[in-house]
């Protein structure tokens, strides 16, 4: 059965689209991707709203939907046409849509995606399966993350324990100890590329740092990283999931106000260690056995990050997913192909011990073109 999978992270730096093929249930193989940026306008006005509290009309709410669906839409379309499928051969699409809130720190939990499923669906022909993680967040869990089902699903190993870090936006980890689902463990570390991309753009004019070089030609700070990792999110125990919305330039200023006496490398190269060891400490803490680190997302093209990831965990293998069976750009995109499988399938998507919810569930709701 095919699926198509859509997925645009915190890092808003567009929407990754997958067409991926399951057999019994289980992942087979990813038969084409394709990625479609966010035109430079739509990008901007969906940061403005995921770094802010700032008031928003409801105009401009709605009209977000359709442009947010629109482009997605198109991903899909564009994903079709350079893999010469045709829609009536895809059973569903599972879109994550875009997060532009997300808070479990203070009650009632929420999290909120754009893309108006109905939109995609229609304009597409293809059923539509979106909203996949509030339901969770109504059973009492924090709705993120959800991939670590699917991590489980593709990378779990009986004998060797093993950890999916993600690297996107924000940063999250899935500890596989071994076999049995019931054991995986997953949660947001804290930030992922969100700060760096953030400090990149306002410094450098670049959406991000490619290959890590801004943050390897400067010196890490012991106090801003002393005073960045002081913040009690790293202390606080599993499950915790977090967004863009905490974790951004205003936070740092806010822990480490003489941020702007200090050379622009050297920030980035502290930004930098703070992501690296956020996620050594938490390994080190909920996933010591670890030998293998699978690194997915963006973040995995990071040499810094990657580098200083090795140094941080002596005695763990860490390494892109790529040579794990799947390519680590795609992962996410195709995870939420996965969930769309299982929720179509009536399969339940989340993992209590993960998300902390009150029991499993089918996710998302069925939009029909
Ligand atoms: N070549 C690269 N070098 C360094 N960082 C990269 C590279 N390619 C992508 N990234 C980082 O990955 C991010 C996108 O990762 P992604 O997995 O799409 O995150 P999200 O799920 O938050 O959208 C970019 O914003 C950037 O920070
Ligand atoms: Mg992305």
């Amino acid at each position: 059965m095919l699926f198509i999978g859509l997925m645009s992270g915190t890092s808003m730096d567009g929407i990754d689209a997958v067409l991926a093929e399951f057999e019994d249930g289980r992942f087979k193989a990813l038969l084409a991707s394709h990625h479609l940026e966010y035109p430079e306008a739509l990008r901007a006005r969906l940061l403005r709203l995921a770094r802010s509290d700032a008031a928003l009309s409801l105009r401009e709410l709605a009209t977000l939907e359709a442009a947010v669906a629109d482009r997605f839409a198109d991903a899909a379309l564009g994903l079709l046409a350079a893999a010469g499928v045709d829609a009536r051969q895809v059973s569903a699409i599972g879109s994550h849509g875009q997060t532009v809130f997300h808070d479990t720190a203070v009650q009632p939990w929420a999290t909120q995606q754009l893309g108006n499923p109905s939109r995609i669906a229609a304009r597409c022909g293809i059923t539509t399966i979106a909203d996949l993680r509030r339901k969770d967040i109504a059973l009492g869990g924090q709705g993120a993350p959800l991939v670590p089902a699917f991590h489980h699903a593709l990378f779990a190993n009986a004998d060797e324990p093993r950890c999916a870090l993600n690297l996107g936006g924000i940063a999250n980890i899935t500890a596989l100890p071994g076999a049995d689902p019931a054991q995986v463990r997953g949660f947001d570390t804290g930030p992922g590329n969100g700060l760096m991309d953030e400090w990149c753009e306002q410094t450098l004019g670049q959406n991000y740092d490619a290959g890590g070089a801004f943050a390897a030609g400067g010196r890490c700070h012991p106090g801003m990283l002393q005073a960045l990792l002081a913040d009690p999110y790293f202390a606080q125990p599993p499950p915790k999931s977090t967004g863009r919305g905490y974790f951004q330039l205003a936070w740092v200023r806010q822990r480490f106000p003489t941020l702007h006496t200090l050379a622009p490398a050297d920030v980035q190269a502290t930004l930098a260690e703070l992501t690296v060891q956020s996620i050594a400490a938490d390994i080190g803490r909920y996933a010591s056995g670890t030998q293998r680190v699978l690194v997915c997302g963006g973040g995995a093209r990071n040499d810094h990050l990657l580098g200083r990831l090795r140094a941080a965990l002596p005695g763990c293998a860490v390494q892109p997913s790529d040579d794990y069976g799947l390519n680590a750009n795609w992962i996410e995109a195709v995870a939420f192909a996965w969930l769309a499988m299982r929720t179509l399938a009536g399969l339940p998507g989340n993992l209590p011990g993960v998300t902390g919810a009150s029991r499993e569930a089918v996710l998302g709701g069925i939009y029909t073109p």
